[in-house]
């Protein structure tokens, strides 16, 4: 059972992100068969800066691998670097109606928020089911936000099959609801619009003022706060502290006598601890670029490998062969 997912290469991480996306993939390594990629044609849809592209593809891919994603176990390359997934967008293209398209929710977020409707922009739901019917893709864990775009890669699968023959795989969504949702430090949902984000790198005197400067109520210390579960430092300290640890926090925090700031202290030190193998292991990649270049292009020589039976299969299909 194949399992791909798609990351976009949008500047540094949060945890948000490693909590919601990166450590579940993660762990879905040893389980086997996981194809991931950088999408960075996707990327080409809203932003125009070729510096910054170049660098946040790299910087993700070096992000991911010091989080423990593991480029023998898994398939892991850069989009663009298996350029086969345009002929297959075009090849599934003629087969989406105008009208699929134009419900597409992101599509109508992403002008409504100013971005120009572009082609490109238009057309992103038909890459990304390319991206995914070019690898035998069985299963896409995604987030919500996602969940419409995977329904629209199954009905193109479904009626190219139908036109041509039995070519695809349907592909199952894999909407990530059983992970933790991870709070903002303004306790909306953590997200870079927000800009309420705790990244997973970066200056540690920044991130411990970011930590510091997580917004409580007025009550004092001693009093006793029955609704301690629902403090944003106690839920994000359950992220990155041992079970007991958090408990006991919270239990203080419960019964009264724990000041906020001593609470967001411990809160920066777990966090900071939790992620210091990653950090060291990002600081030896950032040595070593061209480590990451290569297990890149390897990885994208073993994505070809399976692309190409694929596209030989659809090209068949349709009568270009
Ligand atoms: N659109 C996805 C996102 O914004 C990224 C992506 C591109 C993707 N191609 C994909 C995800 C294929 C899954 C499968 O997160």
């Amino acid at each position: 059972m194949r399992t791909l997912t798609g990351i976009t290469p949008s500047g540094s991480v949060h945890i948000g992100n490693y909590f919601g996306a990166m450590r579940p993939a993660i762990e879905a390594q040893a389980r086997g068969d996981c194809f991931y990629f950088i999408a960075d044609y996707h990327s080409m849809t809203g932003g125009f800066d070729a510096a910054e592209r170049r660098r946040n593809t790299l910087g993700v891919a070096v992000d991911w691998l010091a989080c423990g994603l593991d480029p023998h176990t898994s398939v892991f390359w850069r989009q663009s670097d298996v350029p086969e997934v345009c002929e297959l967008n075009w090849m599934i293209g003629t087969l989406t109606p105008m009208g699929l398209l134009e419900r597409a929710h992101s599509y109508k977020d992403k002008t409504a928020k100013g971005l120009s409707p572009n082609f490109g922009l238009f057309a992103y739901p038909v890459l990304m089911a390319a991206d995914i019917l070019l690898y035998d893709t069985h299963v896409v864990p995604v987030g919500q936000d996602q969940k419409q775009h995977l329904e629209m890669t199954r009905d193109i699968a479904i009626k190219f099959n139908q036109t041509y023959g039995e070519t695809f795989v349907i592909p199952e969504a894999q909407i990530r609801e059983d992970v933790a949702v991870v709070p903002g430090l303004d306790g909306m949902k953590m997200s870079k619009s927000y800009g309420n984000t705790l990244e997973l790198f970066g200056d540690e005197k920044v991130l411990r003022k970011r930590v510091m400067s997580i917004v409580m109520d007025s009550r004092t210390p001693a009093e006793p706060k029955p609704d301690a579960d629902r403090n944003l430092a106690i839920q994000l300290l359950k992220l990155v502290a041992p079970a007991d640890v958090s408990a006991d926090f919270e239990q203080r925090l419960r019964t009264g006598g724990l000041g906020y700031g001593d609470l967001k202290k411990a809160l920066f030190e777990h966090y900071w601890n939790y992620f210091a193998a990653a950090r060291a292991k990002r600081v030896e990649l950032l040595a070593n670029l061209d480590y990451v270049e290569g297990a890149l292009h390897e990885g994208a020589a073993r994505a070809r490998a399976v692309a190409s039976v694929v596209l030989k299969r659809a090209r068949k299909a349709c009568g270009l062969e």
